[in-house]
């Protein structure tokens, strides 16, 4: 038990020490360990993560202790016991004694603090009051979403719909895996295998890409951020005999996605890792994607940990993108398509990118466009554009 609350902690501080993505800690953290220590872990930190804002908030109402004025080890600390208390129902003493060891190894003679901390939630916890009006300032304790990211859904959808996403956001995502020979995806669970023919994809994207309506007349195809596959696995699906030249920056995960055409046995898809930016080729193609990098806020209930950090990324996020797409655009041929893709729910990264780029290019048009807040799938966007031949 020492291990999985000792393993939590370190993904904890991780995240909010280190700045490392909560997916990335996690499956580095777990590695080499068994199902049930992963799973248990997985549950507390996700959890953890999910209800941050409200966790705080339970500290401060039973021991009158501002979170802010914790150090970082003891604020991740505490969250893990009140979080295990609180929501997993888990044995009160049982937690905090571990709690406790903790802080001896891994803090500066905090131990007794912590221990007296804790001690002092388990007296008042059932005197906790959880906000329930839908003042901007409870939403965002409740729910555990910071104040900025509610305000902007509360502008775009108004006030139930915003209360019904910022649930679902809380939700545990299903995995989905789709059947690349019939266009077909079922839920995937923990203990099932994938078929020869399937892999692990949100079904927003198959949406994405029926609602788009991609020609038959498609046949050569640049994937610009394609790691490690899923969209240009989805072009295989709709247009099989179409070839597809497939980079991305990031040379592990093109080996993952060659791993991937190997076990899904496509043909005509090359790939090779390099920058965007970098790219020569001596050939047009009659459909560019890009499936840019983006906040990734579509996909918060998988990634929690975005809602915290997307503030700070998003400028610089929409100034790549914005280089990106004119780059791509380098590569389409006359009366090509462009096919822009975020996985953010955010203006900023989506309909705003393409509507600049258009403003500039007046050569280009746009053909079709979809955007979902996510529900029951993930959130995300997608423009496809043609460039007019001249
Ligand atoms: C949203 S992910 C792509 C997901 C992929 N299209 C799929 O469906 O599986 C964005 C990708 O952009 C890649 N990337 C970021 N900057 C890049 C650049 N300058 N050149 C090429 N790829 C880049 C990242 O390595 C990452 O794999």
């Amino acid at each position: 038990m020492e291990d999985r609350r000792l393993i939590s902690y370190f993904i904890l501080e991780d995240i909010f020490s280190r700045n490392i993505p909560l997916k990335k800690s996690y499956e580095m953290r777990v590695f080499g360990k068994d199902k049930k220590t992963a799973s248990y872990i997985k549950e507390l930190v996700y959890g953890v993560v999910r209800n941050k804002i409200l966790l705080d908030h339970i500290l401060e109402q039973a021991t009158g202790k501002n979170i802010n004025n914790l150090s970082k080890k003891v604020q991740n600390l505490v969250r893990i016991g009140i979080y295990e208390i609180f929501f997993m129902n888990h044995k009160d003493y049982a937690v905090l004694s571990t709690i406790v060891d903790i802080a001896k190894s891994q803090t500066k003679n905090q131990e007794k603090f912590v221990n007296w901390i804790l001690r002092e939630f388990l007296r008042n916890k059932d005197k906790v009051v959880i906000p329930d009006d839908d003042s901007l300032e409870s939403l965002s304790i409740k729910y555990s979403f910071p104040q900025h990211f509610i305000e902007y859904l509360f502008e775009e959808v108004g006030l139930e719909r915003t209360k019904q996403l910022l649930q679902f956001y809380n939700s545990k995502p299903p995995i989905y895996a789709f059947r690349i020979d019939e266009l077909e995806y079922r839920e995937f669970k923990d203990n099932e295998r994938l078929t020869k023919k399937e892999y692990i994809l949100d079904p927003i994207y198959l949406n994405i890409f029926r609602s788009l309506q991609l020609e038959e007349t498609i046949d050569d195809v640049l994937d610009l951020c394609a790691a490690p596959g899923g969209k240009s696995f989805l072009v295989k699906s709709f247009l099989p005999k179409s070839k597809i030249v497939a980079i991305d920056k990031d040379a592990e995960r093109i080996e993952m996605m060659n791993s991937n055409i190997k076990r899904l046995k496509l043909k005509n898809i090359t790939t090779f890792a390099a920058d965007i930016f970098k790219l020569n080729l001596d050939k047009l193609f009659d459909l560019v994607i890009l499936d840019v990098p983006c906040t990734s806020t579509g996909t918060i209930r998988k990634n929690p940990d975005v809602k915290y950090n997307y503030k700070k990324k998003i400028d610089e996020l929409v100034e790549i993108q914005k280089k990106m797409i004119e780059k791509a655009e380098e590569f389409v041929k006359d009366d090509g398509l462009l096919l822009y893709i975020t996985c953010s729910v955010f203006k900023e990264e989506n309909h705003d990118v393409v509507f600049d780029f258009l403003k500039k290019n007046k050569d280009y048009k746009m053909i079709s466009q979809f955007f979902t807040f996510g529900d029951p799938f993930n959130g995300g966007y997608g423009a496809l554009l043609r460039k007019i031949g001249g």
